[in-house]
This record gives structure tokens, C-alpha cells and sequence, in this order.
């Protein structure tokens, strides 16, 4: 798989990039990330990317040109824009970046971007969940490590992505390893007992219980949207 990255701030996605399951999986040839920078494509003494924006109003806006010209030769892939503006990022959208050969992750900077680039150069808006961040490169750099994990081969344990969180519409339950006492802090007694049906069970109801607390709209929404 190919993720195009368009950023201001290449350098952002250095360390990243070279981490653990990521960078093996660009070792093994397994995914390739490109970053492109609209800076390359701005014009001037001053490289000039941004400017303010029309009708007034604090704050810059990035300009249409060079993230035009940048975006451009991307048309094949499915470009996505990171906004707080966009639809909040889940599981079955990790899921579907991950089938596709190519795609394009767009960082916004400043207070926006010209809405003409979404209008013409843009597949998608998504967003990271309720809250500004200083642009875009968060959520990309959360896109990659959500699909790299996806990806055939990239993780030692497939069965271990499947089991999860989010894919049964329930939180995971808690888990410990040894020593099976620490401090006088005990592991559950039924995890010790080798009764499997037991742990099962265990299992789900914490599963249960635990979404039921903490994310009730998980329970709520099941199946309402596939
Ligand atoms: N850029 C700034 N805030 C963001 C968010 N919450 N999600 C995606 N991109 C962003």
C-alpha cells in the first residue's frame, strides 16, 4: 500500500515512520509513505502558502495554488482531508483505507484551506474526534498506524486484530500477566483456575460491563450502521 502524506511539515513524520510494526512494514515493502510538501509549489521570494481570508476574520488560510498543484497528480488516489469538520474516524473506515492500493492523507494548517481544494481536489473529510488540533499531521500519522496493523503480513498475530475492541462493538476486557501478585495486588482468582469455560465467561461479562460504563453509545448504535 502507498500513503501519500501532503504536509508543510514533512519532517513531522520522521520518527513515526521509524518505529516499531511501521517501519518494518516499509522494510518489508509492505507500505510506502511519500510525503509532499505544498511549499514546493509556492511561488515568491517568500514561498508564500497562506493568506488571509476574504470577508475578514482572524487567522490565515492556505492557499489554493499550491495545494492545487500538489494534489493534482494524486487525482487516482482517494485523497482524504484531516479536519475537525469531518466525519469522526472509526474501525470501518481504518478497515476501508486498508483495501485501497493508494491513498492520500491532506493536513490542513492554520485557520483552514480554500474550500475550492476540498470542492475539487478532495474524495473525503475526517476527523480525529472533537477537538482542534494544530492541523492535520496527528491524524495522519494515527491513519497509518491504524492501517499498517491491517495489513496482511505487516503483524505477527492476525487473530489478535480481529478479537478486538471496536470490530465486536465492545471495549476488550482487562488483562494481566505475571507475577500474579504484586504489592498485595492480586490477578482475578478465575484467570489462575485453567477453567476455560469459566474465563470465557468472565471475559465477556467484563466486556460487558465495561462498555456498558464506559461507552453505553457503543451498545446503543450495534448494528445500526453495520
Ligand atoms: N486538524 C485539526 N484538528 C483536527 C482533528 N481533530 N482531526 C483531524 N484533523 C485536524
Amino acid at each position: 500500500m502507498r500513503v501519500n502524506i501532503v504536509t508543510l511539515f514533512p519532517e513531522y513524520f520522521d520518527s513515526p515512520l521509524e518505529v516499531s510494526f511501521v517501519r518494518r512494514a516499509i522494510a518489508d515493502g509492505l507500505l510506502e509513505v511519500v510525503t509532499h510538501d505544498p511549499r514546493m509549489h509556492a511561488k515568491g521570494a517568500h514561498r508564500q502558502i497562506d493568506d488571509a481570508p476574504f470577508g475578514g476574520g482572524a487567522g490565515m488560510v492556505m492557499m489554493i495554488e499550491p495545494l492545487a498543484k500538489t494534489l493534482e497528480p494524486l487525482a487516482d488516489t482517494h485523497r482524504v482531508f484531516l479536519t475537525p469538520a469531518g466525519t469522526p474516524l472509526d474501525q470501518a473506515m481504518l478497515d476501508r483505507f486498508a483495501t485501497m492500493p493508494e491513498i492520500t492523507l491532506v493536513c490542513g494548517r492554520y485557520e483552514g484551506i480554500d474550500e475550492r481544494i476540498v470542492e475539487h481536489f478532495i474524495d473525503e473529510e475526517v476527523s480525529l474526534g472533537d477537538f482542534v488540533l494544530l492541523g492535520g499531521e496527528v491524524a495522519a500519522a494515527a491513519i497509518v498506524e491504524g492501517v499498517v496493523r491491517l495489513l496482511p503480513g505487516a503483524i505477527g498475530n492476525p487473530a489478535s486484530t480481529e478479537s478486538e475492541s471496536f470490530r465486536s462493538q465492545l471495549l476488550e476486557e482487562p488483562q494481566y500477566t505475571r507475577p500474579s501478585e504484586y504489592r498485595g495486588w492480586k490477578v482475578p482468582d478465575v484467570l489462575l483456575s485453567g477453567d476455560h469455560g469459566a474465563i470465557e465467561r468472565w471475559r465477556a461479562e467484563q466486556r460487558l460491563s465495561r462498555t456498558l460504563e464506559r461507552r453505553p453509545d457503543l451498545i446503543d448504535d450495534e448494528g445500526s450502521d453495520g
